[in-house]
Order: C-alpha cells, then structure tokens, then sequence
C-alpha cells in the first residue's frame, strides 16, 4: 500500500512504518523521544514497537496513562507536561502517541502546546484510531463529560499504520472503529459502503484494503478543508448526537458505558431518520443505513427522560453557532449537507424511531 500525503504530514501502511519513522530519526535528530502509551498499548503494543524502534544514541523515555475516554482529560495533560519537563524535554523533543484515539488526541494536544509546540508522531493501535482518529490533525482533550472541548488542529510530523497492532484489540473495540469507517462510506462513497454491508466478519486479513480506503476519504475531505469551515464538517455525520449520546453515558453513573464508535452508530440512525424528513433521504436508504447498522451494532436502550438529556447536552456541540444546532445530515448515501438545522421535536421522533426499531 503506497504511503498517503495529507497537507503537512504523511501517512504510512505497514512494511513502510518502521523504515520511514527509523529515517525520519536519523535524519532529524530529535534531543529525546517520548512514547506516550496507555495501560493496555504498555502491555500489549510497546514491546513489538521498542523492537523495532532504531533510536541510536537518542534517549527514549516512555510516559503510561490510564486507559479510556474518562482519562482524556486536562488533569492527565499535566501529568504528561509534567513528565515532559521532569525529563528535561526541549524544543527538539519528539512524542510518539502509540495508543487508540485517546492517546492520539491527548498527545497531540499535549505536544502541539508543550513550550508552544514540539514534533509528534501517531502510531494509531486501534481500528478507530487508524481509519480517523489520528489523521487530520484534531487533537484535544473532553471537559468533564463534554466531548473534545478543549483543543488544537495541529497535524504531526507522520502517521505510522501497523496493522498488526490489531490482533489484540479487543472485539468490541473493533466493532466501535468501524462505525467510522461505515461513516466514511456513508459521506463520501455508496461503493465502500456496501463493500463494508457485504463483508461476513470483522476479520483482520480483509481490513488491511478497507483501512486504507477509509484514511483515503478522511484525508480527501481533510487536506480540501483543514480548518473545518466547510467540507470538514461532513465528518461529523453521526456525530452531533453521536457526541451528545456518548457524553451522557459517560456521564451517567446508572448507564453501562458506550464506546464512541457504538455512540456514533445511534447518532448515524437518529441523524439518518432526520436525513428523510429535511433534505430528501430516501425510505429504502434509510432502512439500509438502520439494518446496515443494526447487522453491527446492537440497540441501546434509550428512555424519553435519557433523550431530554441528550437533547439538552447538544447546546455544546462545536458546530453550533449563535445558539443554533447545526447537523450534517443525508440527501442519499455518500451525498452529505452541511449546515441543517434539526427541531427538538424531530429529534424526538427520530428516537421514537430508534426505540421501535427491531
Ligand atoms: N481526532 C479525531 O479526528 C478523532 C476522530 C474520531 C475519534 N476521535 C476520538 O478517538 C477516541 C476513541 O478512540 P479509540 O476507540 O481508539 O479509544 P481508546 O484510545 O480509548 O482505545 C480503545 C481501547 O482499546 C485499547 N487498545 C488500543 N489499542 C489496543 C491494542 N492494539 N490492543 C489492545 N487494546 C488496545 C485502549 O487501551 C482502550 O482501552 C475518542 O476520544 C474520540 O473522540 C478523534
């Protein structure tokens, strides 16, 4: 698989990983090299990637956070910047994030501010990590339950895809990363979409060609419109209620917990329902969108007291502007529209329709 360019950074697949990043040390020279990992990318995705790290006479220094959405926190940055000038960290210090979304963002956010900026580097080891998380540049952090509000858009140096980080990701965090993928399917191409419909399993051998494609879109959609003033915004499909959704789980002590990629797969029903009652949706694509998903993801119980929760919770989303919600819905599939406003009241039919769906 040919590497991919995005506007400032790279994005390298497998057998070209170590070589690029071992040059890309050489050549630049870093004063030290971070590793940013969480408890399970420690355990289970350090070692493979230390054996293959060629840092020659640079000192590599390895800093653990606790695993999970609830530790993408600015209480963990402090410990990480900490860390940083604890181990006299300069200007020319390198951090590699090795780690799932989390660890993507968070480190991205703690070395774009780090003494106003160093190089970073993402090793994505999880599924969601590799087709979105840590292309693109967004990196930030959640204030208390509210999703990524605090952060930068600061691409790294590169994007090293290892694929076979994946053999230990646990099942149900494979399922959370392909929401994104069907995501990228649904905003930007019906032939992936139902390349993904008629797969059989999650199995790893066929994901190498599907993870490339997905980076393909995210990175299309991304180096046209960087900053989000425009196009970016398509990415967020699933997201407005997706985000609001996965907040209020995080939130609420009584609920189980949703991974995001689960949260997002409600959002991209809910925002699909809306999709048909605003800008033209077709009822057959909505039917495939919701058993496309459903064959995935199963149902979450959301009750009328959850929605007014969640409904309230959207006045945070980051698209809004002026007080007023805006989503990105569907005129059909691989067809996005930026810039729809959705009613309280649709929403609530939308999740009326969620809640009766089989
Ligand atoms: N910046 C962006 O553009 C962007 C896009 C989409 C999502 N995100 C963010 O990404 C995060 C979700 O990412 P995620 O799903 O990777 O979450 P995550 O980082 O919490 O990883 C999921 C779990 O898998 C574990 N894990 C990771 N790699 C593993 C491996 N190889 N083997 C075993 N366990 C492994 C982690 O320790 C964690 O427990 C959210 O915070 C979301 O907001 C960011």
């Amino acid at each position: 698989m040919n590497s991919i360019s995005t506007k400032t950074s790279i994005v390298y697949f497998n057998s070209e990983v170590y070589s690029e990043l071992n040059n890309y040390i050489k050549t630049k020279n870093p004063s030290k090299i971070f590793i940013l990992v969480d408890t399970n990318t420690h355990d289970l995705c350090l070692p493979q990637f230390l054996e293959q790290l060629e840092s020659g006479e640079v000192i590599v220094e390895v800093m653990e956070m606790p695993n999970g959405e609830e530790h993408k926190t600015i209480d963990i940055c402090m410990g990480v910047w900490e860390a940083l000038s604890e181990y006299n960290a300069d200007r020319k210090s390198l951090l590699i994030n090795l780690g799932g979304g989390v660890v993507t963002d968070l480190g991205g956010f703690v070395a774009s501010t780090y003494m106003r900026g160093i190089t970073y580097i993402n090793m994505p080891t999880s599924l969601l990590a590799m087709v979105d998380a840590s292309v693109g540049g967004k990196t930030g952090v959640d204030l208390g339950a509210l999703k990524n509000q605090v952060g930068v858009i600061n691409e790294g140096e590169m994007v090293g895809i290892d694929t076979s980080f994946l053999s230990t990701l646990p099942q149900n965090e494979m399922v959370s990363g392909f929401a994104e993928m069907l995501k990228h399917g649904l905003i930007y191409d019906k032939a992936y979409w139902n390349t993904l419909m008629h797969l059989e399993n999650l199995d790893i051998s066929d994901l190498d060609k599907l993870i490339y494609d997905s980076v393909i879109i995210k990175n299309k959609v991304v180096s046209e419109d960087p900053t989000e003033q425009g196009l970016r915004k398509i990415l967020n499909f699933g997201h407005t209620l997706g985000h609001a959704i996965e907040s209020y789980f995080l939130e609420n002590g009584d609920k189980t917990s949703l991974l995001h990629g689960e949260a997002i797969a409600i959002g991209m029903i809910l925002e699909a329902y809306s999709s048909t009652k605003i800008c033209g949706l077709s009822d057959e694509e909505l039917e495939t969108i919701t058993q496309g998903i459903l064959k995935t993801f199963t149902k979450v119980d959301i009750n009328k007291d959850d929605q007014e929760i969640i409904i309230d919770l959207l006045k945070h989303d980051k698209k809004n502007s002026h007080g007023v919600i805006k989503f990105v819905l569907l005129e059909a599939i691989g067809k996005p529209k930026i810039n729809c406003v959705v009613s309280n009241e649709l929403i609530s039919e939308a999740f009326d329709y969620y809640s009766a769906l089989r």
